[in-house]
């Protein structure tokens, strides 16, 4: 339903690190946000919804990959962010914008902020000594990482120990706002389960934070405008994509509704930094950031060097993009891990898509079509703001998938227990036929969010008076 507070809306996901291509995990998040932005689409307008994603280009991961790999950073960046587009494109995402850090109106946009949070001075020069995990991008506490002095989320890589000179944020001094903003904005960090930590986080006390980095350690990044030798601290520097984009298309405002997706992982910095940048240089802070919890391949964390590891145009291919959109987002937002595997999906896919909508789908056409009726051409309206679309308010996909696949196992048995085929009296045979074929195109309609081409097809076989039996939408594997 329409927030009425609302004019607009801007929905984001997080940009990608441009290291290494993304894989089936990266997507699941722009699978999830692009349901939601079409969803958007359909109850603020077309016109009224902006959707971003990108490529974090700069820092050290970046910069070793590429020296990894032996080609100019500028090069590796470049051909890693066309294949994450690429792999986004195959899953039909519809972004308005694709951003990249490296974009100079990014690069202006990054460097203002950054002047400006110097002028507030609330940032001051100090000399960093402690841990960093290039893995994460971030400054670690010893608390953080494991018995081996390891990040736990990046076990394969040495922990670095750094003693440097920096630009640091006060980040300490926004504890009290920061706790008033979660605890009081109710929607600000969702799910409700993940509100605590953020919390208990806040408990422990924050550390003022360095938020830039020197050039001779970090060369590829955007020179601070302050000072020359010192580059914006990726995170900084990747999060300000957000603003980029919602101050050139003038989205960072009160009438706008902003909400970004993100992964466990990066909570603490959408949910903590970024809103005590934006508090720093007095600018509004998001409405919210859903995070979702992580997908685990067979059992195991999705990993290049283990070889457990799957890009989603290798599903698209196999088993087309709906298939693969519907398989992940009937996951819902998880909160939890979630594991996936090949078998599963041909599971559901079988279940769900050639069964459950490919047959009811079939089966009405073909009665339709036998029937030799003309059915009235019906428009639906205010769809989006009946019962079945409640849960979206939440951004649960998974409770309003299953909305609608109770609809179709309702249609079914509509079907089965009408018996149209045996109705000889022509009168009640159309008054049947009538409520299953405007009940098929209603679903269509509903489905457009989550796979928006099979919802098409579906739209321009029944758009018609004269319906005619087409091909099967999921054929069974
Ligand atoms: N570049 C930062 C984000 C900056 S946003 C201003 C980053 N990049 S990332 O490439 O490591 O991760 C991008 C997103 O993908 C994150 O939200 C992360 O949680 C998500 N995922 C990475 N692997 C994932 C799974 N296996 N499953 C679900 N999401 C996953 O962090």
């Amino acid at each position: 339903m329409t927030d009425k507070k609302y004019k607009k809306v801007l929905i984001t996901t997080a940009i990608d690190y441009a290291n290494a291509e993304i894989h089936i995990g990266h997507a699941y998040e722009k699978v999830l946000a692009d349901a939601i932005a079409r969803y958007y689409r359909e109850i603020y307008g077309k016109e009224n919804v902006f959707f971003v994603t990108g490529t974090d280009e700069h820092g050290t991961t970046n910069y070793k990959a590429a020296q990894k790999a032996e080609i100019p950073v500028e090069q590796h960046a470049e051909e890693i962010s066309k294949k994450d587009k690429a792999q986004i494109d195959s899953l039909n995402i519809s972004y308005d914008r694709f951003i990249r850090t490296t974009d100079k109106d990014h690069e202006k946009t990054a460097s203002e902020f950054f002047a400006k949070a110097v002028k507030t001075g609330d940032v001051y020069k100090g000399t960093y000594e402690g841990f960093y995990c290039e893995g994460c991008e971030a400054y670690k506490t010893l608390s953080e990482l494991n018995e081996d002095g390891q990040c736990p989320l990046h076990t394969t890589r040495q922990i670095q120990r750094l003693e440097e000179e920096n630009y640091f944020l006060k980040w300490s001094k926004y504890t009290n706002r920061l706790r008033n903003l979660i605890e009081n904005e109710k929607d600000f960090i969702l799910p409700i389960s993940k509100r605590n930590e953020m919390l208990s986080f806040l408990k422990q006390g924050l550390m003022d934070f360095p938020i830039s980095r020197p050039k001779h350690k970090v060369p590829w990044g955007i020179t601070t405008p302050t000072d020359k030798e010192q580059v914006i601290y990726v995170w900084y520097d990747a999060l300000v994509n957000y603003y980029t984009v919602g101050k050139n298309q003038d989205l960072w405002n009160e009438e706008t509704k902003i909400v970004h997706f993100v992964g466990k992982d990066i909570l603490r910095f959408h949910a903590l930094l970024w809103p005590a940048m934006l508090m720093n240089i007095g600018l509004r802070v998001p409405d919210t950031i859903y995070t979702h919890g992580f997908i685990n391949l067979n059992g195991e964390k999705i990993s290049k060097s283990k070889g457990n590891i799957i890009r989603p145009n290798e599903l698209v291919e196999k088993y087309g993009v709906d298939a693969t959109r519907y398989y992940l987002l009937k996951h819902g937002p998880i909160t939890e891990d979630v594991d996936i595997s090949l078998g599963h999906f041909e599971e559901i896919y079988n279940a769900d898509l050639a069964n459950g909508l490919g047959n009811t789908v079939a089966r009405i056409a073909k009665l339709a079509e036998s029937s030799g009726f003309e059915f009235e051409i019906n428009e639906f309206r205010d769809l989006w703001k009946e019962e079945w679309a409640r849960p979206l308010e939440k951004y649960r996909v998974d409770l309003a998938l299953q909305n609608i696949w109770k609809m179709l196992s309702d249609l079914d048995k509509h079907i089965n227990i009408n018996e149209p085929w045996a109705i000889k009296e022509k009168s009640k045979l159309k008054e049947i036929l009538d409520f299953e074929v405007n009940s098929i195109r209603k679903i269509a309609v509903l489905l457009k969010p989550f796979i928006p081409d099979t919802s098409a097809k579906i739209s321009e076989q029944f758009g018609q008076k004269r319906i005619k039996s087409g091909e099967s939408l999921f054929p069974r594997i």
